[in-house]
């Protein structure tokens, strides 16, 4: 096959989804349509059970879960299908954010009868950022749930996105019928115990057909003409540049559980979502045909055995082929480097490949040479930006507990904010080091895996932080930046790259800072330039 054609036949994309939607559930029907495994039950949920905070060997479980789930790659129909494993547990929504810059699309999975939740809300937000094109799967229709039309209206209230149903749903719950597929004109009905089963569909080529009637009732086929009929009245048509655009975001509708609904799900999706995509460098736009290869590292994860220290960085492949043994240029530190036994994922095995393309992930066994977000080149000077941290929501001092292991603290500190694990401050006042994250669970990994991984022990000191905030000056010269400087010293620290962070103990401080400096911009997130 040509490089060009294996570029397009590559589709990239994350299932986002508040915990419990059914993302796992979806994931694996998608692999059984590709045939990537056999049985359903095998992908794992990496869901963090209720309780996980004190038991440690929930965590290392789900870290070897989350290696084994990273990516899935399947073949599906001629084309190659990669899914990233995003988190949908709040308290590794970095990770997810993270993964957001290496998909091309995403599949939002919504609880029909909880409708939209708070985890579904960020995650969608940080798409709309992006423009990141959306599919939205309103799942487990075998339910009682909500009015279809309220779920849309609040779908795109709450997420502000602006839908276009391509099925609709025929009654829910114990009266759940079937859908209407209004991309493909057909209907399937649902028989309620097709669980494992892929279900045949009934070409409908006229809506008015008395056919239907005979399928579903005439009183379910009289609602259903006048729903469609909504529908085409209310919604804009499908188009298909609206939705690469990220300005209209198609709808199916479906239960996963019962894998129904799913393959129109994934037809309409290897046709329509998009192939690999230009990505904004620093210094220009890739294209993913470009015969150099550049890719970046949007992950990083530990080795599950503490007497090695290896780790895999996870690589997506922008522009031209990633071959093995080839040499390839590291270009923060400007160094040289051949990976001899670069990983590729299918379904949940990993094999070492010699040669990918863009659009896929490789794992590259790593010795503490990578950090999130680096690009590897064949020589170029590229650096791929948009990997961001956001203001954490936690913060406490660490203290070293063991002064005779202090060089394996700071080591183990600096691998694991490399790996993305959490955020590292020191205050300007006095250099202590102050850990911020996005969830409280954080600390306690980070406390296990530093004893366990580096031998090293240490304690936590809270610190009252609202909010982390970098600190842009329009002049760093003029007197009011100076005096900023100056008189919020105990609130300054620096972040890992250097950059100046304003830690504001409350709102309310931090609204009367930014009215006392008006010149100085305060951004909740470090990507502002
Ligand atoms: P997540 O990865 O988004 O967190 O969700 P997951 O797929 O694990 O699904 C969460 C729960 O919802 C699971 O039940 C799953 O079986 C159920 N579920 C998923 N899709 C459907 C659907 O279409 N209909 C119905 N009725 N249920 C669905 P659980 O009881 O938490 O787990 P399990 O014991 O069934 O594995």
């Amino acid at each position: 096959m040509s490089f060009i054609t294996e570029i397009n036949r590559r589709r990239t994309f994350g299932i986002i989804a508040h915990p419990d939607a059914g993302k796992t559930t979806l994931t694996e029907k998608l692999l059984l349509f590709g045939g990537a495994i056999q049985e359903a039950g095998a992908v794992k949920s990496n869901k963090i059970k209720k309780g996980a905070t004190s038991d440690f060997m929930e965590i290392e479980r789900q870290r070897g879960i989350s290696v084994a789930t990273s990516v899935l790659a399947f073949e599906y129909e001629g084309t190659k299908i990669n899914i990233l494993d995003t988190p949908g547990h709040k308290d590794f929504a970095e990770d997810t954010f993270r993964t957001l810059t290496a998909v091309d699309s995403v599949i939002v999975v919504v609880d029909v009868a909880k409708g939209v939740e708070e985890q579904t809300e960020k995650l969608v937000e940080v798409c709309r950022m992006r423009n990141i094109p959306m599919i939205v799967f309103i799942n487990k229709m075998d339910r009682e749930g909500k009015d279809a039309f309220d779920l849309l209206d609040e779908i795109e209230q709450k997420l502000g996105l602006r839908v276009v149903p391509m099925s609709f749903p025929i009654g829910m719950g114990y009266d759940f019928k079937g859908i209407y597929n209004l991309w493909e004109k057909n209907i399937n009905l649902f028989s309620g115990n097709s669980r494992k089963n892929i279900e045949d569909t009934i070409e409908i080529s006229d809506l008015e057909s008395k056919e239907i009637d005979k399928l579903i009732g005439e009183k379910a086929a009289y609602t259903l003409r006048e729903e469609v009929e909504l529908v085409e009245g209310i919604y804009p048509t499908f188009d298909r540049d609206e939705y690469l655009n990220g300005h209209q975001q198609p709808v199916f509708f479906g239960s996963a559980l019962n894998n129904f609904g799913v393959r129109e799900l994934l037809d309409c999706f290897i046709e329509i979502a998009p192939k690999p995509r230009a990505k904004q460098s620093e210094e220009r736009l890739v294209q993913p045909d470009e015969k150099d290869f550049t890719g970046f590292v949007f992950k990083i994860h530990a080795n599950m055995d503490p007497n090695h220290r290896d780790r895999l960085a996870f690589i997506k492949i922008v522009s031209g082929t990633f071959e093995r043994n080839k040499p390839y240029v590291h270009v923060r530190n400007k160094k040289k480097m051949k990976f001899s036994s670069p990983n590729a994922f299918f379904a949940e095995k990993k094999e070492i490949v010699d040669i990918s393309y863009p659009g896929d992930i490789v794992g590259l066994h790593d010795t503490g040479n990578f950090k999130i977000g680096d690009t590897l080149t064949e020589g170029e000077n590229i650096n791929y930006k948009g990997i961001p941290s956001f203001s954490p929501e936690h913060f406490r001092y660490i203290n070293n507990a063991d002064p005779l292991k202090s060089k394996q603290l700071f080591k183990g500190i600096d691998q694991l904010m490399d790996e993305g694990v959490a955020q590292l401050f020191t205050l300007e006042l006095n250099g202590r080091k102050v850990i911020g994250t996005v969830g409280a669970l954080q600390y306690e990994v980070i406390q296990y895996r530093l004893e366990h991984e580096y031998g090293a022990k240490c304690t936590y000191e809270n610190l009252n932080v609202y909010k982390a905030c970098w600190v842009e000056p329009t002049d760093p010269k003029n007197e009011e930046y100076k005096e900023f400087l100056r008189v919020k010293q105990r609130y300054l620290a620096k972040d890992k790259e250097d950059q100046l962070v304003f830690l504001a103990d409350s709102q309310f401080s931090l609204q009367m800072t930014q009215q006392k400096y008006p010149s100085i911009k305060f951004h909740f997130t470090s990507e502002f330039k």
